[in-house]
């Protein structure tokens, strides 16, 4: 009798455990019936919007990752501001910084008229991430989907979630580690600034007047340090953009990390994962001398970070319009 009621409450756990609350419920093939064409049509849209802006694919990948780290990968950073909403996009680290949403309504528009209400915008993001960076040359890997969109933005959580260049490697990790992310994942998610751009705002202190010292940061590169003050070229510049990445700037490739090893990281989050002691530089060491071990672990920790507390089934809804929730501010 004993060990029946022991049975039951094990069966009962493995129950729990397969259907519980937050557990992803992601699968490649989510839109195998329902939008066979998912991946190419969102592949066309951002191929033609590369052709004039170099970076779009970088940036898409960076939205994929400031939507999922506030409330899980929900679409909830692409709604705009309404009088019930206050838009994700104008907390500080997204304010005049992230970009790419026109061509997100470029997908959205093309994905509507062929599969009309079937493909949420959060899964957008998540192929536009793989999108970008294959056509850029880096791994492929098969999207899982199924994710569904929220109906709240959240901007204290973006404020308060989403790591600044000037956080320190410390609190990076914590804010990883706060989404179920470890250190491998720092260092690998970290990786995907080996293309894009950065504004001067983000590390003119490295340059002019680091920690109040009012010299460069020691630790960088001085021949880097030039070559960005001769864009950067005052402590008041915020706006100049810098490759994240000048030795390949728009390639997806493992060069971010052999940066690192000559001083050469951009911002000073990046420069940290290499020079504070602690687990992050053996990881860097090993996707700096292994550009598949870099594309493994990549894969790895981007797949992680999509399954970010989804909605799935019947939780959310399938946004017609990426801005807005559905039904509602209808204009007159
Ligand atoms: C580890 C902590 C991270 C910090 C502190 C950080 C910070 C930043 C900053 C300050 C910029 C420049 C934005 C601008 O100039 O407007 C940037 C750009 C970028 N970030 Fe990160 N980031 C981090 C992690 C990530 C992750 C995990 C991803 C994606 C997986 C990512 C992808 C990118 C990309 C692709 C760009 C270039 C975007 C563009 O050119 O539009 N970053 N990041
Ligand atoms: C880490 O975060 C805490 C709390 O916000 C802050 O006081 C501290 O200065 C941060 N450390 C670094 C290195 O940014
Ligand atoms: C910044 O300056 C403070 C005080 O001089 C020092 O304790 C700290 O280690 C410095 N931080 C860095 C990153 O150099
Ligand atoms: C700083 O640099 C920016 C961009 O190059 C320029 O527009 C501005 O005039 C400069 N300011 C000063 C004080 O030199």
């Amino acid at each position: 009798m004993g060990s029946n009621k022991g049975v039951g409450l094990v069966f009962l756990g493995l129950v729990v455990g397969f259907f519980g609350v937050g557990r992803a419920q992601l699968s490649a093939t989510f839109y195998d019936t329902t939008c066979p064409n998912v991946i190419s049509i969102v592949r066309n849209v951002v191929q033609q919007a590369a052709q004039s802006d170099a970076r779009i694919g970088a940036s898409l990948i960076r939205l994929h990752f400031h939507d999922c780290f506030v409330d899980g990968c929900d679409g909830s950073l692409l709604l705009d501001s309404t009088s019930t909403i206050d838009s994700e996009k104008d907390a500080f680290p997204n304010q005049a910084s992230a970009r790419g949403f026109p061509v997100v309504d470029d997908i959205k528009t093309a994905l509507e008229s062929q599969c009309s209400g079937v493909v949420s915008c959060a899964d957008i993001l998540a192929i536009a991430s793989e999108v970008a960076v294959v056509l850029a040359g880096g791994p492929e890997w098969s999207v899982l989907l199924g994710r569904r969109d929220g109906t709240t933005a959240n901007r204290a959580g973006a404020n308060s979630n989403l790591p600044g260049p000037r956080d320190g490697l410390s609190n990076i990790t914590r804010m990883f580690s706060n989404q179920g992310l470890d250190t491998t994942d720092v260092v690998a998610l970290s990786g995907a600034h080996t293309f894009g751009r950065a504004q001067c705002q983000f590390f003119n202190d490295r340059l002019y007047n680091f920690n109040s010292t009012g010299a460069q940061d020691s630790s960088m590169d001085s021949a880097y340090v030039t070559s960005l003050r001769g864009s950067c070229t005052n402590s008041t510049d915020d706006t100049t953009l810098f490759d994240l990445d000048p030795t390949t700037a728009d390639g997806f490739d493992n060069n971010y990390y052999t940066n690192l090893q000559s001083n050469r990281g951009l911002l000073q989050s990046d420069q940290e994962l290499f020079s504070i002691d602690g687990a992050t530089v053996p990881i860097v060491q090993s996707f700096a001398s292994s550009q598949s071990t870099f594309f493994d672990s990549f894969v790895n920790s981007i797949i992680k970070m999509g399954n970010i507390s989804p909605l799935t089934g019947t939780s959310g809804e399938i946004r017609s319009n990426c801005r807005r929730v559905n039904g509602g501010q209808i204009q007159k």
